[in-house]
């Protein structure tokens, strides 16, 4: 399936976009949340024709693809860019949260006064998502907590979408309930099992309890919310280079090539703060052009 971009929009397409997004840009994500944003599985390849784009951005998506389609899916990423177009990727950053991890370690087994709770936050961003088996997972239970105790610490290091999460929990749920706050990026990325459909009641019946849960499960692993793998600088740079991207260079998320980027605000907040500050930003280039 290969489309020419729309007339009104900018030759710049951000893929997984969730709910930051651009309207000027072509934005893709498996559900359309805005008319601005274009439903598609993006397992299934880039619905755009070769050399539509001058740039490709992805935050927060690769690290949802298995580790062995990542190098295909960067293939259409190249494919899509004109010669000499830049691709933008956003990632946690493995290097960063593995050494937060063993600073955690250390400050919390020296008894360093509110290590404790920061030990338990570093633990949850290095495998919550990737283990986790509801929407959410431990990341939303850790702020249903009231107080926080370490609130700074994980502003810092979840910026914006930690923020967002507290408000929604703090404004929607009555204190003591279970319900889900309003859908942010890194949590409920996709409508999540359903239960009251005719192919799920005929499953329950077929499967029984344990194996209809067991799909269950296995539909919200698949569901892109879970982290597949996980990049830092190093190896999303020689994947890069394996994948005939050039230049790959690690910049600021306020840094880019792309001309006014930070106009767009998608790895910047308004007061110039990083949205995702435990992110790796990285640029590459696809060869050629001028
Ligand atoms: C963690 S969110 C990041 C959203 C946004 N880019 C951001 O940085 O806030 C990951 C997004 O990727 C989307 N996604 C994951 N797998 C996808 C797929 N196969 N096709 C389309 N979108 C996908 C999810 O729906 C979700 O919106």
């Amino acid at each position: 399936m290969t489309n020419p971009i729309p007339a009104q929009k900018l030759p710049y397409l951000n893929l997984g976009c969730g709910s930051r997004f651009h309207p000027a840009w072509v934005n893709l994500d498996f559900v359309s949340s805005d008319p601005s944003v274009q439903a598609h599985n993006l397992r299934e390849g880039i619905p755009y024709s070769d050399a539509s784009f001058d740039v490709v951005y992805h935050s927060h998506l690769l690290e949802h693809f298995p580790k062995d389609f990542a190098p295909k899916f960067l293939r259409e990423c190249r494919r899509v860019l004109r010669p000499g177009g830049l691709l933008r990727i956003v990632v946690p950053d493995l290097e960063v949260i593995a050494r937060n991890y063993l600073e955690a370690l250390e400050a919390a087994r020296q008894g360093r006064a509110g290590w404790d709770a920061n030990y338990d936050w570093t633990m949850i961003e290095f495998y919550d998502q990737t283990v986790r088996e509801k929407s959410g997972g431990g990341w939303l239970d850790y702020l249903r907590h009231d107080p926080i105790p370490n609130w700074e610490f994980i502003l810092q290091r979840a910026g914006t979408e930690a923020r967002r999460a507290l408000l929604a929990i703090r404004s929607q749920a009555p204190t003591g309930s279970q319900e889900m706050p309003q859908p942010s990026a890194r949590i409920r990325s996709r409508p999540g099992p359903t239960r009251g459909n005719w192919k799920d009641i005929l499953a329950r019946a077929l499967l029984g309890k344990s194996d209809f849960e067991a799909l269950q499960l296995g539909r919200f692993r698949r569901g892109g919310e879970i982290h597949l793998w996980m990049y830092d600088s190093y190896s999303l740079a020689r994947l890069l280079q394996m994948e005939s991207f050039i230049q790959p260079r690690k910049v600021a998320a306020s840094e880019s090539s792309i001309a006014n980027w930070r106009s767009y605000g998608l790895d910047s907040e308004p007061d110039g703060s990083t949205y995702k500050p435990d992110s790796l930003f990285m640029e590459a280039r696809k060869p050629g052009g001028t």
